[in-house]
């Protein structure tokens, strides 16, 4: 069998990839590890930047987006015992973000995918990548007991942090960079009516909280929590409990509790690999990159890289190959800035075990970001999305060798 790009991965990264793919007349499969149902029964965060929704309307996958999408134009922070509303919308220049949940997301991209009528096989575990150091790479993997080996162009590593593909990379080619976090978030989801019209953080004595929404009428909530915990040590009454202990009394007292319909707890990383091209194998989303939830930037790297990758390969089926040369550094002069970001919202939000010092830092520049016009400004032009360098960007080097090594056209 053959294609020009084998995607691997069904989440939001190589549906994605494919969809745009598509529509530039490149032809792609999606080699996807679980079910389908499985991988649409995922709960994940969706904070939507503008360059992700335009990203994809250009897939053609925007419409239930435009129409369930909830429109935030501000942020509220909560620290003291008080809260503090940062307008994203004036003081990025008119931006704003689209909380959209992730789960849907990927549901659209499932059904557009069908309805294009495009190779997906699912429940595929055994994918291996071979020979992607030269210009003829395959893909291998059995289908229903039988063995497949697909030829290509190209392989889209869109697999997630767990995945084959950067595993399939000799580790002396590849530069890790990671920072692991002394606690994780137990998060909660409800069929109960949001806090507010728009996302509240907290800092508070007792540790991080955050009241989201899916829409109108369905709530996510998050608390940090040890790392040693587990779902069974949070039963639903604990969670509501600890959440009001950790707002502000006005949020406390307006808080509407309800069964959980799903609980669930994640540890936070910041986790980069670099870099993101080895000959005709190109990472994507998880697969290069994690951050911690924090600055809801997951899903919005994922669709810039495959904004930036879809660019790169339309460009090298039109006999260019720059796009492809400057991928991974164009890349990374992205992911490093949603990093840092994600880092400092972190740092900044969380209470660090045993660090009463760094407690009163969070305190000063929590204060010193909501007194200060400049310093709400940089929170709110990070947090909408920093602008998409164009394709032709000098840039220069992001990662942090110089230069990365010779790869076959
Ligand atoms: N073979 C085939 N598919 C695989 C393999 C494999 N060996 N390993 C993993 N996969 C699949 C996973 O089952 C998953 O469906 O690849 C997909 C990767 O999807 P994600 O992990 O969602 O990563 P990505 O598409 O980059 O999206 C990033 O998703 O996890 C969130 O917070 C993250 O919001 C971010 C977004
Ligand atoms: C979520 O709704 O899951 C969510 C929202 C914003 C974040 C993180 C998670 O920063």
């Amino acid at each position: 069998m053959r294609t020009q790009v084998a995607i691997v991965g069904a989440g939001p990264a190589g549906l994605l990839l494919g969809q745009l793919l598509h529509r530039s007349g490149i032809d792609n499969i999606v080699l996807e590890r679980r079910s389908r149902e499985h991988v649409l029964g995922r709960i994940r965060a969706g904070v939507l930047e503008e360059i992700t929704v335009s990203a994809l309307a250009e897939a053609g996958v925007d419409a239930r987006l435009r129409r369930e999408g909830l429109r935030h134009e501000g942020v509220q922070l909560s620290f003291g015992g008080e809260r503090h509303r940062i307008d994203l919308h004036r003081l990025s220049g008119g931006r704003h973000v689209l909380v959209y949940g992730q789960t849907e997301l990927t549901r659209d991209l499932t059904e557009a995918r069908a309805a294009s009528g495009l190779a997906t096989d699912y429940e595929v575990p055994d994918v291996t990548l071979h020979a992607f150091d030269t210009t003829h790479p395959q893909v291998h993997y059995t289908r229903g007991g039988r063995p497949v080996r697909i030829e290509c162009d190209f392989i889209a590593g869109c697999d997630g942090f767990h995945g084959v593909c950067r595993a399939s990379v000799a580790p002396a080619a590849l530069r890790i960079y990671e920072r692991a976090y002394p606690f994780g978030w137990m998060g909660l989801l409800a069929d109960t009516p949001p806090l507010d019209d728009e996302l509240l953080y907290v800092n508070s004595p007792r540790g991080f909280a955050l009241c989201s929404m899916r829409s109108r009428t369905r709530s996510r909530y998050y608390v940090q929590c040890p790392l040693t915990d587990s779902v069974r040590d949070w039963s639903d009454e604990r969670f509501w409990g600890e959440l009001r202990e950790r707002l502000d009394p006005g949020s406390a007292a307006r808080l509407i509790t309800g069964p959980s319909i799903e609980k669930s707890l994640a540890p936070l990383r910041s986790f980069v690999a670099e870099p993101m091209r080895f000959g005709r194998l190109l990472l994507a989303g998880d697969a290069a990159h994690i951050v911690p939830p924090t600055g809801a930037k997951g899903l919005n790297l994922a669709a810039s890289d495959v904004l930036m990758l879809s660019q790169a390969l339309e460009e090298h089926y039109r006999g260019r190959s720059s796009g492809l040369a400057h991928y991974s550094d164009r890349c990374l002069r992205r992911i490093w800035k949603a990093e840092r970001f994600s880092w400092w919202l972190t740092s900044l939000l969380h209470r660090f075990p045993d660090d009463e010092f760094g407690g009163r830092l969070q305190h000063a520049e929590l204060e010193y970001l909501v007194g200060s016009e400049a310093a709400r400004a940089a929170f709110a032009e990070n947090y909408v999305g920093l602008a998409l360098e164009p394709p032709d960007h000098p840039g220069g080097p992001a990662s942090g060798a110089a230069g990365s090594r010779h790869d076959p056209q």
